[in-house]
């Protein structure tokens, strides 16, 4: 049965897995990786900030919470679906359940990510992400450090932090908030703001037959 869990301590046996499950596609794609050891991920797991997907005790996918400048800054990273179990939608299963942990660990925080990859871009984008430049991203040193084992890091240095070959995604979510009232504003016009009365329907119908003959 595959179970898709908030991770805890229980879960810090399959780091290791994680870890090679990450270097091994990152090896795949030719991509620089952010480096993250089997002990970084065994914390966000203990501290419950992880999600694990579980197939009858094997690891077949992950995410974990980074969050940046005094929390005003989420990021849902090091997204990896085993490959024996991709194209089955379980990816975006997993981007469900780490955002959604992530808006009730930090209600307040921007949630923003940095991708190259279309089944990223795709599912950011379904969950109300909108795409930035990289000035509306955190100016936290320590998340771009992360950019340091990617091989286009010397791109995002050349352009002093302003853009690079990844493209920035951000979910805000006072203007999401926004985006939705005015929404639901827009469908309270389309609702007539008068109901009419029986009687006053019966009326009308009546002056229709008359000058349609119905
Ligand atoms: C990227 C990855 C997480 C996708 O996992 P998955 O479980 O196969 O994805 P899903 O089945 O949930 O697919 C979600 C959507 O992305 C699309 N998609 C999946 N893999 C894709 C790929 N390699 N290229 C383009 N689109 C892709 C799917 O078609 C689907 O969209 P649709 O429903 O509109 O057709 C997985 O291939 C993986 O672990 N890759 C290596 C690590 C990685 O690249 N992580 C992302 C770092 S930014």
């Amino acid at each position: 049965m595959i179970e898709i869990l908030v991770a805890n301590k229980s879960h810090v046996k399959y780091a290791e897995t994680v870890c090679s499950l990450m270097y091994e596609s990152a090896l795949k794609r030719g991509t620089g990786i952010a480096k993250r050891s089997p002990e970084y991920i065994a914390k966000k797991m203990e501290e419950g900030k992880a999600i694990v997907v579980i197939d009858d005790e094997r690891l077949i996918g992950f995410s974990y919470i980074e969050s940046w400048q005094h929390k005003r800054f989420v990021a849902n990273s090091g997204l990896i679906v085993d490959p024996d179990y991709r194209n089955t939608g379980l990816a975006r299963k997993i981007k469900r359940a780490i955002f959604d942990l992530s808006r009730e660990l930090y209600p307040e925080a921007k949630i923003f990510s940095i991708t190259t990859g279309l089944a990223v871009l795709k599912l950011n984008s379904e969950l109300g992400y909108v795409p930035v430049t990289f000035s509306e991203l955190t100016d936290d040193d320590d998340f771009w450090k992360g950019c340091e084992g990617c091989r286009n890091y010397h791109i995002l240095q050349e352009n002093d932090r302003r853009m690079c070959l990844c493209t920035g995604m951000l979910y805000d979510p006072e203007k999401r908030k926004a985006a939705d009232s005015a929404e639901s504003d827009n469908a309270m016009d389309m609702i007539p703001y008068k109901v009419l009365s029986p009687k006053r329907i019966a009326k009308l119908k009546k002056n229709l037959r008359k000058i349609h003959l119905i």
